[in-house]
């Protein structure tokens, strides 16, 4: 291969740079070209294809920087429409007409549902990302477990998950973690922990929401900044018990840090705050409010006597808060962990395609032998039998429902993540730059405004 596309798609990571720069060095040790396609399949979609070259005379551009948040390429959540022969025709030609040989998408499940009609035209492999880190499998043959029925309001069908090993080893876990992730979980157990003294301070219970729509993985990798509770959408809400808990825990130390992921359902299995539930572009449903329906419910069942006795509070209201960690945790600087493995994963995914692989994932497994590793397995392991992909969920092995917190099989998950994810370079880096004094006279810079300068169009 002599040129090969790449693109990023669905939600952003803080890991996206760092995969491109992967990519793109293991292609200039093999004078490969690379194209990368502007804001996703969008660019794909869009008939003048824009690009940029991101390694002219096989040296990467400077704007192409590995600690750079985001993607200096841009991402959409557009999907490319398999039943479209029309637009399918157009993005064959248009690479054709480039000469590109081979495409890297980086992207999360939707991604992976999103290429697949591509790998039709020409050779398609997909490099992860994603901070929900549900784009992987807790152990082979898990999609297996899946069985449908026609949905009774739509038409369609209603996906259910049958059985769920109750036991398997870390080593059989398939993409054990996704780039992204753990720089969204550092960002979160960050904010958990500030939120903390304030709560101690002011006899508060905080409610701390995290994303991961319906995988539990960042609430439970939040323990690492100490809440009092996790709640995980794996997990139905006991609403009795918690009560009971956060009595307990009030009780004793005046104050409570409850941290919830924003797909979590009550006991009948109903997402909290689904009410107000839209949908994007990619048929995701977009969670609003979990945080804030279980504020409702600890009103509600606390009461404003609970806190006017002991004089900590003049209300319930008053008492309980909830803050949005938010797109923060998808946002900036990639910490070591991610950068690193990203990276490689970039670099698997150009060995795959120079290796004649198509229509396969690079993943990143571990092993207590070997640490972290990169390979490779066919997209077709991640789909079940009518070739549906579903976003991984935490597995509940990993959940201690009583204690609400992690269990030892959850701990034991967390540790070869996190132990080194943090490097020196990471905590130099914001003792540099926060404070610079040129922040104050320099309006701040945005790499698009460079990249915009390198666009190229289709003739
Ligand atoms: O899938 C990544 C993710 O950050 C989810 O955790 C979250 O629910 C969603 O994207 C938010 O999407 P948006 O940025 O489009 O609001």
């Amino acid at each position: 291969m002599k040129r090969i596309g790449i693109l990023t798609a669905g939600g952003d990571t803080p890991a996206l740079n760092a995969t491109i720069y992967g990519a793109v060095v293991e292609a200039n040790k093999h004078r490969v070209e690379v194209c990368g396609f502007i804001k996703g399949f969008n660019g794909l979609l869009n008939p003048s294809m824009p690009h940029v070259r991101l390694n002219p005379l096989f040296t990467e551009i400077p704007e192409l920087d590995p600690t750079r948040g985001g993607t200096i390429i841009g991402a959409s959540r557009q999907y490319v429409d398999p039943g479209d022969k029309k637009a399918l025709e157009q993005i064959g030609g248009g690479l054709a007409k480039l000469g590109i040989e081979g495409l890297i998408c980086v992207g999360g499940d939707g991604t992976l549902n999103g290429l697949l009609p591509l790998t039709e035209l020409f050779p398609v492999v997909l490099a992860p990302k994603t901070i929900d880190n549900d784009l992987g499998l807790n152990y082979m043959n898990e999609p297996d477990e899946w069985a449908r029925e026609p949905a009774k309001s739509a038409p369609g069908y209603r996906y259910i998950r049958t059985v769920s090993r109750t036991t398997f080893h870390l080593e059989d876990m398939v993409n054990y973690v996704t780039p992204g992730y753990a720089t969204s979980v550092f960002v979160s157990a960050w904010g958990i922990i500030r939120v903390r003294t304030t709560a101690e301070s002011h006899r508060r219970i905080a409610i701390v929401e995290v994303m991961g729509r319906q995988s539990g993985y960042i609430a439970l990798g939040s323990a690492y900044g100490q809440p009092d509770l996790i709640l995980v959408p794996e997990c139905r809400l006991n609403t009795d018990l918690l009560v009971e808990r956060v009595k307990e825990i009030y009780n004793l130390q005046k104050n409570v840090v409850i941290v919830c992921g924003e797909g979590i359902v009550d006991e009948r299995g109903e997402e909290l705050g689904a009410s107000h539930a839209t949908t994007d572009p990619a048929g995701n449903v977009i969670l609003s409010g979990a945080a804030d329906e279980l504020r409702q419910i600890l009103i509600q069942r606390l009461g404003d006597e609970y806190f006017q006795k002991s004089r900590r509070a003049s209300s319930a209201e008053a008492a309980i808060f909830t803050r949005k960690i938010g797109h923060t945790q998808r946002g900036g600087r990639p910490i070591h962990f991610d950068r690193f493995h990203a990276a490689r994963l970039g670099g698997k995914a150009v060995e795959m395609l120079l290796a004649g692989e198509n229509n396969a994932v690079a993943i990143l497994q571990w092993s207590g032998g070997q640490g972290f590793y990169v390979d490779s397995m066919p997209a077709n392991r991640f789909l079940d039998r009518w070739g549906v992909i579903h976003p991984r969920k935490m597995h509940p092995s990993f959940y201690d429902p009583e204690r609400m917190k992690p269990s030892e099989a959850g701990i034991d998950y967390l540790l070869p993540i996190f132990t080194n994810a943090l490097s020196a370079d990471d905590v130099e880096n914001l003792r540099c730059t926060l404070f610079d004094s040129g922040n104050l006279l320099q309006p701040y810079h945005s790499v698009n405004t460079d990249i915009g300068k390198l666009i190229r169009h289709l003739e």
